[in-house]
């Protein structure tokens, strides 16, 4: 039996053979992404080749420097081949949650610009119906706060301010916005969740993921599983 780190880390290891010499890489969000960035110094260093990276997150483009990886500004980037980033939740359509480190607003950018969304988790982020072991996190603007919690609980969802740690109050994105986190009893159409949430005024996105990934790698006791759709 392995452990989650174990599993991220064999995901982690298929991702990496996607990388290759000169290409510029979308880079996520989280603790797997962040063993993949380990992978990729290794990669790096052992086959002598060149990258650069758009990162999601202040945290993703902290680490990257500190690694000695170049970054591009996410603001620069209309197009790119490849990104890799973990998810909360993916379901049997590779339909996906994310945004538990609330960078689910770039993350999305990055998605877009990306011809190939490669996404990395454990077998424990693997469920039937997305909203099962996570709320869906949404991003607004904080003028928007109370009409968003009211027009997301018409639509059935319970919403709930996300608490910053070791700062008084909301957490407040790279983006300067708030995040809601919301349960829903039965997400049975992301898709249409998904564009109803994002037609609030206020709501600048949300954590459903539809239709983005291309491959899922799923670390698991023999290395990894590739889901695909
Ligand atoms: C960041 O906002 C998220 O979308 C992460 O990609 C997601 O929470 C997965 O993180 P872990 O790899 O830490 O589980």
């Amino acid at each position: 039996m392995l452990t989650v780190d174990e599993e991220k880390r064999f995901a982690a290891e298929a991702a990496v053979t996607h990388v290759s010499d000169g290409m510029c890489l979308g880079v996520g969000t989280g603790s797997t992404v962040e063993i993949f960035i380990d992978l990729l110094v290794e990669k790096i260093a052992s086959e002598n080749i060149t990258i650069t990276a758009v990162p999601s997150s202040y945290a993703t483009e902290l680490r990257l420097h500190d690694v000695g990886i170049t970054t591009v500004p996410l603001g620069a980037v209309t197009s790119l081949a490849c990104a890799v980033d973990g998810a909360d939740e993916v379901d049997p359509n590779l339909a996906l949650i994310k945004g538990g480190g609330a960078a689910l607003l770039r993350e999305k950018i990055l998605a877009e610009a990306a011809q190939q969304l490669i996404i990395i988790v454990d077998s424990s982020k693997l469920v039937d119906i997305l909203g099962t072991t996570v709320p869906i996190p949404v991003e607004v603007l904080p003028a928007a706060l109370a009409l968003s919690i009211d027009r997301i609980q018409r639509l059935g969802g319970s919403p709930m301010l996300r608490q910053a740690q070791r700062k008084a109050g909301p957490v407040i994105t790279d983006n300067g916005n708030f995040i809601i986190d919301v349960s829903f009893p039965q997400i049975t159409d992301p898709k249409q969740l998904d564009s109803q949430l994002n037609a609030i005024p206020g709501v600048i996105e949300n954590g459903l993921f539809p239709t983005q990934a291309d491959i899922v790698y799923v670390g698991q006791d023999k290395g990894a599983k590739l889901l695909t759709r």
